[in-house]
């Protein structure tokens, strides 16, 4: 690989992903890899800390590392590859453990937000789940974790785990910064602006699902919850039409007083209806191209086998200089 900082990122595959996955994050990705050397990971063992049925979570991962590359992330410019295939990821990630304290993990607001909604399955993994995140991030002497806001807290912690790390057995792992575009890092829910959008709403008219089609997108965005004025500004109060303006800032690349001032003048009907057609407008390449990989099994296969064996041969360096550091004898 060229000498250039490294980026990881990844995707749950406990469901199909939404607008806010490909604002927040895939689209972001996509305009880093020609400055960095990226790695792309569909993060399948992390979609267990919560019960998946297999034949989902199978059918899940392949769709995620398909809309990866149908968000126009090139498989030959950046590594690929599922979370499961590169054992380095729990290796490291028990090292971890016992470097973090359990306080520092009751803190999680994404662990005590999963433990409230499956509380009939608080297991051991929700719980330990931002050390398999640091594993992952830290294997890679990763420079840079672009994410959404969401994911800000489980790099905080990543870096304190890799300083306390660095602290006690000296330079092993690289402290990585955060990367959270300007615009769209916090995609709200269409039915609740004050939630973040997200694949586990109950109500799927909260969000939209990057493989929705037209027609759905388009109703979807009509019935989006706004307020009971009639201007489109941004402002404090109108987190209905802010979470609008930040998703058409996104998906038109326009800035947000731009897009105030197309709407100047004009009501919420017609507002909705240019920020459907944008989002449709730029789902739809997306959508093409998945549907076109989903006919080629064979390359799919051949770019997430390539991607394992690559981030393997760059996860068991680490993992080596980490065991040494340890004490643990070489093999
Ligand atoms: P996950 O799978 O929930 O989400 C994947 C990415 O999408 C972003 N995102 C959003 N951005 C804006 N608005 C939204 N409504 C929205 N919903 C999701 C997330 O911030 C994230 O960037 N723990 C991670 C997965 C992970 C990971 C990693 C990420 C595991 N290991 C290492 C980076 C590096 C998660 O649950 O993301």
């Amino acid at each position: 690989m060229e000498d250039k900082k490294i980026i990881f990122s990844g995707v749950q595959a406990s469901g199909f992903l939404t607008l806010g996955n490909y604002i927040g994050a895939l689209r972001n990705w996509a305009k880093l890899q020609d400055d960095y050397n990226c790695l792309f990971c569909v993060v399948d063992q992390h979609s267990i800390t919560v019960r998946q049925k297999p034949a989902d979570l199978r059918k899940n991962a392949m769709d995620i590392l398909k809309l990866y590359i149908a968000s126009g992330i090139d498989p030959h410019k950046n590594i690929l590859f599922f979370q499961s295939h590169v054992p380095q990821h729990v290796e490291l990630a028990w090292v971890l453990n016992c470097n973090t304290y359990m306080g520092e993990l009751q803190r999680m607001t994404q662990f005590k937000d999963k433990a409230s909604r499956h509380s009939d399955n608080i297991n051991a993994g929700l719980f330990t789940y931002p050390v398999l995140m640091a594993a992952d991030i830290l294997l890679y002497q990763t420079d840079v974790v672009p994410v959404g806001n969401d994911q800000k807290q489980h790099l905080e912690l990543t870096r304190d785990i890799a300083q306390r790390f660095n602290n006690i057995y000296g330079d092993v792992f690289k402290v990585p910064e955060p990367y959270i575009g300007s615009v769209g890092a916090r995609v709200m829910s269409l039915q609740d602006p004050t939630k973040k959008m997200s694949k586990s709403d109950s109500n799927p008219n909260g969000y939209i699902a990057m493989l929705d089609d037209p027609d759905t997108i388009v109703r979807k965005i009509k019935r989006a919850v706004t307020d009971s004025e009639s201007e489109v500004a941004y402002r404090e109060g109108k987190d209905g039409i802010n979470n609008l303006l930040n998703i058409y800032s996104a998906v038109a690349d326009k800035t947000i007083d731009e897009a105030v001032a197309e709407f100047s003048g004009k009501g919420y009907g017609d507002f909705k209806v240019a920020v459907a057609e944008a989002v449709v407008e730029c789902l739809r390449p997306v959508q093409q191209k998945f549907n076109e990989l989903s006919k080629d099994k064979g390359y799919i296969e051949s770019i997430y086998k390539e991607g394992a064996a690559r981030a393997e041969r760059m996860a068991a360096r680490t993992l080596r200089k980490v065991y040494k550091k340890i004490g643990f004898i070489e093999r």
